[in-house]
């Protein structure tokens, strides 16, 4: 297949691309920042250089490159800054789930293109009722915290406009796998507290077992939703002591949730005090998905416990030096 990876050259992305090759598809990969060209050409992928935001552009891209299939990993989360309104944290992020997918979806519609990956999330997104770990078919909360109904509402329109298109969504857990993870300097750092009991769960994925799972997503028939995850959703509790013992960090902080609601704000309290898990049950049964990280305490253990020279590196940490 001819493949189109939008925002190839991230952390997703770049590890996407490789994985397509070896299964013999062709790609052409778009990037954003400079430099990161040539290293998509070094992966053996096409460079088109492309803002999701701007749908003239995003038409000639495609047209041009004639593809069978689309995926979507543009995002602007590497270059997030956290404040206490997610909403603002993730603004330029849910552009790009809105209007970057509809301007992508818009023209897979022109030429016929039904094969349609895009990227969503999974964790913290359901109904705060019931049991810790949720489905696909679990509600989605439908009353998100003050600060984060923008987002939830960006991956949903993500979702439903994908798999209404005859695509897929996949809802991938936090992303590790890089020196750059998002948790790894708020970690070392002591930044990321134990809020109250620490009770709220996370899901994480391996960067390889989700470029995997990407590849077997195209490969599949029609639409739906599949939830990207190791087998061992965590509480904050579990995980955050491990992965900063993994790091050579201190032990993390305890925040009580008033102080946290103050200092982080209402969706940070969520997080780490009521958020859902995701279960992988049916991304295994029907993509025939198996991550090589069950769990993040080996994947943890073999990204962060290494020395740094021999650690992965993303082909956009390099471009962003
Ligand atoms: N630092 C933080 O606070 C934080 C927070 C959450 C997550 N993260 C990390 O972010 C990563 C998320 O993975 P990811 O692959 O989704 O993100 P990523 O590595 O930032 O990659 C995003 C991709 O989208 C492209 N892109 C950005 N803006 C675009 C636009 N307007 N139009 C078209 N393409 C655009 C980027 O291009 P270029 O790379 O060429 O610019 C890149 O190819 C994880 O590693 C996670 O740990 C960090």
């Amino acid at each position: 297949m001819r493949v189109f990876v939008a925002g190839a050259s991230g952390a997703i992305g770049s590890r996407v691309v490789p994985q397509l090759i070896e299964r013999g598809h062709e790609v052409t990969g778009t990037f954003r920042s400079s430099g990161n060209d040539a290293r998509l050409r070094t992966v053996g992928a096409e460079p088109v250089a492309l803002d999701l935001l701007d749908a003239d552009a995003v038409r000639m891209a495609v047209l041009a490159a004639e593809p069978d299939a689309i995926v979507h990993q543009a995002t602007a989360l590497a270059t997030a800054r956290f404040t206490r309104n997610l909403d603002r944290t993730f603004e330029e992020t849910n552009r790009l789930r809105t209007e970057g997918t509809d301007n992508l979806l818009a023209v897979a519609h022109e030429t016929g293109i039904s094969r349609f990956v895009a990227q969503s999330f999974a964790s913290m997104r359901n109904a705060r009722e019931g049991g810790p770990v949720k489905t696909e078919d679990d509600p989605l909360d439908p009353t998100p915290v003050k600060g984060t109904r923008e987002t939830n509402a960006a991956m949903r329109h993500l979702e439903e406009a994908v798999t209404g298109a005859g695509g897929i969504a996949l809802r991938y857990g936090g992303f590790y796998g890089a020196d750059n993870d998002g948790l790894v300097e708020p970690v070392r750092k002591r930044q990321f507290p134990i809020v109250g009991d620490g009770g709220g769960y996370f899901s994480f994925v391996h960067l390889d077992d989700a470029a995997a799972a990407t590849v077997l997503a195209l490969e599949h028939e029609g639409a739906a939703i599949y939830n990207i995850v190791d087998d061992e959703p965590a509480p904050v509790c579990d995980w955050l002591p491990v992965l900063a013992k993994t790091l050579g960090a201190k032990p993390p902080r305890h925040f009580p949730v008033w102080l946290a609601r103050l200092f982080a704000g209402e969706g940070a309290v969520m997080m780490g005090t009521s958020g859902r898990g995701a279960s992988n049950a049916r991304a295994k049964r029907e993509l025939g998905w198996t991550p090589r990280y069950p769990s993040w305490r080996q994947g943890f253990a073999a990204v962060y416990g290494k020395p740094t020279a021999s650690r992965a590196m993303p082909i956009s940490t390099a471009a962003r030096g």
